[in-house]
């Protein structure tokens, strides 16, 4: 029998060991088409074997005990490839196939573990980290690794905002809940097409405010208004949150209702607009031509912002770009010196555009059915939204892309 203490571990531990940089080899044992579309990454990228478990396994009949199978698998086909000195993660899908691998190599004498509940564990892992903790408020960002998606939770006073919660809100009510706060607001800086939001289900039906731009409030593919409960905002609004100021500013491109959060003059919420890495990409309403110089206008205006307002975006697409407590933020002086996508904004509107429609990366057809699903046009069950939701978020333009133009 597994001895569970030793031969598993959570997300939340693997998470710890990659952002502590701990000797880990991970061994994924899933196909390689899912291999190719997303794996367990950490902010310091361990070395990573993909060897689907169809190919090792030659189960010589019926009878033969699994265990035994697999150790005869590894042995003709992995040893080589495998690392003495490090711990050993295996992984598959949903944490069943490789608990056999585990065992197998533990019984040849490696140092391994399982990861309980596989990728899709880990896709459903979040964690929380403090980006600001002062006498008026305090702002957390919320990390969902897997799919690059980052939320935010301000709280002051007993109250909570929440911007660009993803579907499995209880993380978000947890958080209020250990700060002591009531979420007062939930707030969407867009209508998203790669993850299911959790704005509507987190503002109960209407029970709390839940914020989206009404350009966004309708499905730009079909134009059908969106079904749910909405207070729509605008560009300059402004709420107060118990001690803290939540000013909106409406910047289209990525879509016709993008809007930023700039909390106390000073945390820019982004969204999809300005990331770390790159910029937006403005192709997910079918219309790059014309929203991409609405992109432009929109990036221009927000340079102009302080070189000290701190950007923190609603995705991140390099893991590795994390500072060491894993959270995803830098001034906005320093993205004009180093982000690719913003630096084209001084060649001007024509070559900005152009760079914009060569950089395009592929159009996940997912996309089209996430936004349906979050303007309430459709009402998917948990297998679907985790099938919409296989793979790593691709709401920026290409990074490849970007270094050829940059
Ligand atoms: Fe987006």
């Amino acid at each position: 029998m597994l001895d569970k203490v030793t031969t598993t571990a959570n997300p939340q531990q693997v998470w710890d060991w990659l952002l502590r940089d701990e000797p880990l080899f991970i061994l994924d044992l899933r196909n390689r088409d899912e291999f190719a579309r997303w794996r367990v990454e950490g902010p310091h990228p361990p070395p990573t074997l993909n060897a689907p478990y169809f190919e090792l396994l030659d189960l010589e009949g019926d009878e033969e005990d699994v265990t035994a199978a697999v150790m005869r698998g590894v042995r003709a086909r992995l040893l080589p490839q495998l690392p003495a000195g490090r711990r050993i993660l295996a992984l598959c899908a949903e944490g069943n196939t490789s608990a056999y691998v585990a065992e197998g190599l533990r019984r040849l004498g490696f140092d391994a573990v399982n990861m309980a509940g596989g990728m899709e564990a880990w896709g459903n892992f979040y964690y929380a980290q403090t980006v600001e903790q002062n006498a008026r408020y305090a702002l957390y960002q919320v990390v969902r690794p897997a799919r690059g998606c980052l939320s935010h939770v301000l709280v002051s006073d007993g109250r909570a905002a929440v911007f660009d919660p993803a579907r499995h809100i209880e993380h978000y009510r947890q958080l209020a809940a250990t700060l002591e706060a009531r979420i007062e607001r939930v707030l969407d800086t867009h209508l998203h097409a790669d993850h299911i939001s959790g704005g509507p289900a987190l503002g109960a039906g209407g029970h709390i405010p839940y914020h989206l731009h009404p350009y966004d409030a309708i499905h730009p593919m079909d134009m059908l208004p969106a079904r749910i409960d909405y207070a729509p905002l605008r560009d300059g609004e402004t709420f107060r949150l118990g001690q803290a100021e939540i000013r909106t500013l409406h910047y289209p491109g990525h879509t016709l209702g993008m809007v930023a959060f700039l909390i106390d003059g000073r945390y820019l919420l982004s969204g999809d607009s300005l990331f770390l890495e790159s910029i937006a990409r403005p192709d997910l309403g079918g219309r790059a031509e014309a929203w991409a110089p609405l992109l432009y206008e929109s990036l221009q205006r927000m340079s102009a912002l302080p070189d000290t307002t701190v950007v923190l975006p609603a995705h991140f697409s390099d893991i590795t770009v994390a500072d060491g407590a894993g959270v995803f933020r830098t001034t906005l002086g320093e993205l004009k010196r180093s982000n690719p996508g913003l630096r084209q904004l001084a060649g001007g509107r024509e070559k900005f555009c152009a760079y914009i429609l060569a950089s395009l990366p592929e159009f996940p057809p997912a996309y089209v059915e996430i936004k349906r699903a979050n303007a309430g046009l459709a009402a998917p069950d948990e297998r679907t939204m985790q099938e919409l939701e296989l793979g790593r978020n691709i709401c920026a333009l290409t990074q490849a892309a970007g270094g050829q133009h940059g």
